[in-house]
């Protein structure tokens, strides 16, 4: 059965980033799911929905997360899958609350922290992709693909001026 990606997030303010994670894997063809499930707000049924990940038929999941950020250390305090973390920005400090919070987890529990904002929403979709594609051909042949035409499109955009 091929594997899924469980995209999480702490608000529904958040998709308009998160979905840049989505986006990317639809272009790979990786199959994925979206909740907003807030660490704070609706901690037991964050917990149901990683507790029951797994079993689900998900391999890794993105939590991305802004202000406080607990839900991607949460999360991975609940799965033994991966979980990428993706700091969003705040309006106080630009994501690097979020930011620190989510890479500072104590030894013992990790979280796979990617950049703040859209950066870090696409490359966490491609880190997941990366992480499917150790087992899976499809998603394999799938990101080499990817990587071939971003390359082709640069060396196409290569000229800036003169
Ligand atoms: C965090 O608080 C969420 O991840 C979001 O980035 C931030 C603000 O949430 P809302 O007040 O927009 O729901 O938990």
């Amino acid at each position: 059965m091929t594997k899924k990606v469980a995209i999480l997030m702490g608000s529904h303010s958040d998709w308009k980033i998160m979905e840049h994670s989505a986006v990317t894997l639809d272009k790979l063809g990786v199959e994925w799911e979206a909740r907003a499930l807030s660490a704070h707000r609706a901690p037991k049924l964050l917990a149901e929905y990683v507790e029951q990940a797994e079993d689900n038929g998900f391999a890794v999941i993105i939590a991305g997360a802004g202000l406080a950020a607990a839900l991607p250390g949460t999360a991975a305090a609940l799965t033994s899958l991966p979980v990428l973390g993706v700091p969003l920005a705040s309006a106080a400090f630009g994501g690097a609350d979020a930011m620190l919070s989510i890479a500072q987890m104590p030894a013992g529990v990790p979280v796979g922290t990617l950049g703040v904002g859209r950066h870090g929403a696409v490359n966490a979709a491609l880190l997941a992709a990366a992480i499917l594609a150790l087992s899976d051909d499809g998603a394999r042949a799938a990101l080499k693909a990817h990587r071939e035409a971003q390359t082709a499109e640069a060396v196409r955009n290569s000229d800036v001026a003169g």
